[in-house]
């Protein structure tokens, strides 16, 4: 089980990484219109760890989608690095992408499973620019890769992702993280499918990536507990809009808006020290 403890920084006065003014997506069946992400606004700083939080339904991951240009916002303005976010092309999409990467809650959906392992891990690389590095250096920097989500570089070259259980799956996908280097990684519940001490070992590699590389991670989740334990502010979602944000501890120890307070009573000890193996 892990050691590792979240250490709370207050980074509202570090550079904007990732602005959104007034964001919204609808999405139009029939005669029924959903506001799935109606008028958000928010601001996440270089380094900073952020948690959305919200139930089922609340517009989590149609947010998410927009973040990453997958999905045309309806309405609003995002800034990315303090400039307004232009993805009009596929180039310019593309460099976008090399500042901002994702992992998703059903591992094996990420992956091309006709590429082995290594094949996987050689795509970061180059695309990275490292395209002409030698092989001995490539190799080096998938054995580091590998070693930081503890899995074993060797022992993994000729398999393919299919091959993989889904916790070394996940790490797999850090483990591309770790070697892409973005400026933001966003986690749309990257623990959902596995069991709490995989769980435990993902979020304690989200902080590390954060820490050591200083990358912004967005963590999207319905679990206010976890995002307690690991974030450093929280957005907390209700219907596709904000009902609260603040950094972490007063979000969770002084608490606004109804929802939140819903949530936080659904936790039976979230003010309590975290033991990971109650995490559920
Ligand atoms: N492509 C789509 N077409 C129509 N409605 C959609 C589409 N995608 C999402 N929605 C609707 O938008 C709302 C928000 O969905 P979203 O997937 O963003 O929620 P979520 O917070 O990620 O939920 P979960 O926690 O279950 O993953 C829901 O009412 C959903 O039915
Ligand atoms: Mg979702």
């Amino acid at each position: 089980m892990s050691e590792t403890k979240a250490i709370r920084r207050d980074l509202t006065n570090a550079p904007s990484c990732l602005k959104g003014e007034g964001v919204t997506r609808y999405f139009h069946t029939g005669k029924i219109t959903t506001k799935a992400v109606d008028h958000v606004d928010f601001d996440f700083h270089e380094g900073e760890l952020v948690s959305i939080v919200g139930e089922s339904g609340s517009g989590k991951t149609t947010l998410s989608k927009m973040l990453l240009g997958l999905l045309k916002e309806t309405d609003g303005k995002i800034y990315f690095q303090g400039k307004p976010r232009d993805i009009s092309s596929r180039a310019k999409l593309k460099e976008y992408w090399s500042g901002i990467q994702a992992i998703f809650q059903d591992p094996f959906s990420s992956f091309n499973t006709f590429n082995k392992i290594d094949t996987v891990l050689l795509d970061c690389i180059n695309m990275r620019g490292g395209k002409h590095l030698p092989m001995e250096k490539k190799t080096e920097m998938m054995t580091e890769a590998c070693s930081f989500v503890n899995l074993k570089f060797a022992e993994l070259t000729n398999k393919y992702p299919f091959e993989l259980s889904g916790g070394q799956m996940q790490r797999l996908m850090i483990a591309r993280i770790f070697l892409l280097k973005p400026k933001i990684l966003l986690a749309d519940e990257p623990t959902s499918m596995i069991d709490a001490c995989s769980r435990a070992t993902i979020l304690d590699m989200l902080l590390q990536l954060r820490d050591e590389i200083g990358m912004t991670v967005i963590f999207i989740t319905h679990d206010i507990g976890l995002a307690y334990y690991i974030s450093d502010s929280i957005y907390i979602m209700e219907h596709g809009k904000f009902v609260e944000s603040g950094p972490a501890d007063e979000v969770i120890l002084n608490p606004q808006a109804p929802y939140t307070k819903r949530l936080i009573s659904d936790v039976p000890k979230i003010h309590e020290p975290w033991d990971l193996s109650t995490v559920g």
